[in-house]
């Protein structure tokens, strides 16, 4: 299989399809509509030589999985930036790598803008993040829900 990371694309029919698997995994019981999810998308996806970028995965030019660049996370808990958010794999791509690849890929992209250090939040996948060289910086509870609140030294 071989997996090519690359800017989402406004206007594209992946555009679509990961706005549908952002909002389904992570927005949806957040309370957000799909509509205001994919015009966030849209701008991400027309300024993909800016600071902040949507990187997709194509598994032998399938779309499998999404990841993004962001200078914002939803209602963050911590005042820092930027942040790793939505990496999403579709589950028929999963456990081959691609989670991995798009993650590497944000790290490279945020490198070459001189960015430091790297956030993100996780409910369940912390041993992922782990495994990808991050560090876990504090667990909580937050809407009576555990997180993780990771970082990566770049
Ligand atoms: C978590 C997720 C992104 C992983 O994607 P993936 O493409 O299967 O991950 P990879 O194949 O790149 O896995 C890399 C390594 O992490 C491990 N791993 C993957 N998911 C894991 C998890 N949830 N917990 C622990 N380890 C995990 C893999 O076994 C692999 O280990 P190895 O290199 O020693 O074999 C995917 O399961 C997903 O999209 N889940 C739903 C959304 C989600 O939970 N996103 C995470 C943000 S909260």
């Amino acid at each position: 299989m071989t997996i090519e990371i690359t800017p989402l694309k406004p206007d594209s029919p992946e555009l679509e399809i990961c706005a549908a698997w952002r909002y389904e995994a992570f927005l949806k019981s957040c309370g957000y509509s799909l509509d205001e999810n994919g015009a966030q998308l849209a701008k991400l996806a027309t300024q993909p030589d800016e600071y902040e970028t949507a990187l997709i995965a194509l598994a032998d030019g399938h779309l499998a999985g999404i990841c993004l660049l962001v200078l914002r996370e939803f209602e963050p808990l911590h005042d820092v930036s930027p942040w790793l958010a939505s990496l999403y794999v579709a589950p028929e791509f999963r456990k081959r790598g691609v989670a991995r690849m798009l993650v590497a890929a944000i790290e490279e992209q945020a490198r070459g803008h001189g960015v430091a250090r790297l956030h993100f939040y996780t409910g369940d996948a912390e041993k992922f993040y782990l495994k990808c060289g991050w560090s876990l910086a504090e667990q909580g509870v937050a809407d009576g829900e555990p997180y993780a609140f990771m970082i990566r030294d770049l």
